[in-house]
């Protein structure tokens, strides 16, 4: 028998991480932020000085890179080849790494176990772009997260200088249009809600709100 999965999947910025760990905690069950192996794999990239544009390469490296999470009484940390990468896990350069290494079809199949062994009793909130359609098809509920990329763009630019980060609306509007073009047109595993998931738009909505919205579809499933 295995344990259930709730997938959450959705455009960066949608609010996705938020909403799937306080839904995990509300269930008790484990929590799988897919983006983080993605983004993992980038930051070593970048360690290691490999060339995002050497597919080979970045295999080996998806491969070598051991990544590991650590509950640290309630936040989560990021251990990436034994050494804390919390925060620049976070950056745009690692999202950016990220995007471009998640385009190559075997770092995804190279990544697919080991999202796959996160499932474990009693449950596992899975959130990423492919969670519903790729790597929990049987997810006993599928949720679709969206927002206006305005919204985003703005989400995001709260989140950065309330850490002191100076940033630039348009820039980070810019940013966010152009990772969801290249997410959303990439041959292998596009963003797109899969064919049994809700779609629950959050523009507008509160945290709160939405974890309600998700508790409910969840609710329906049964
Ligand atoms: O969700 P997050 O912004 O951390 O993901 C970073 C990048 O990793 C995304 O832009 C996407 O290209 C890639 N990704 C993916 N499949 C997932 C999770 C993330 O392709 N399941």
């Amino acid at each position: 028998q295995t344990a259930p999965v709730i997938t959450i999947d959705g455009p960066s910025g949608s609010g996705k991480g938020t909403i799937s760990r306080l839904v995990a905690e509300r269930m008790g069950w484990h929590y799988l932020d897919s983006g983080a192996l993605y983004r993992a794999v980038g930051v070593a990239a970048g360690w290691g000085d490999i060339d995002l544009a050497d597919p080979a390469a970045l295999v080996r490296c998806t491969f070598d890179t051991v990544v590991e999470f650590r509950d640290d009484g309630g936040e989560l940390r990021v251990l990436v080849n034994g050494t804390d990468a919390t925060g620049e896990l976070r950056t745009e350069t690692a999202g950016a790494a990220a995007s471009a290494i998640a385009a190559i079809p075997e770092v995804r199949e190279a990544l697919k176990e080991r999202q796959r062994a996160f499932r474990q009793a009693p449950g596992l909130v899975a959130d990423g772009r492919d969670m519903g359609t790729v790597i929990f098809p049987d997810a006993r509920a599928k949720v679709f997260l969206t927002a206006s990329a305005e919204e985003r763009a703005g989400r995001r630019y709260k989140q950065l200088s309330d850490k002191g980060v100076s940033v630039n609306l348009s820039g980070l509007l810019r940013e966010i249009l152009a990772r969801d073009a290249r997410d959303a047109n990439r041959a292998v595993a596009p963003l797109r809600p899969a064919a049994d998931a809700v779609t629950v738009d959050t523009t507008g909505l509160g945290i709160d709100e939405v974890v309600g919205r998700v508790l409910a579809v969840v609710a329906q499933a049964g």
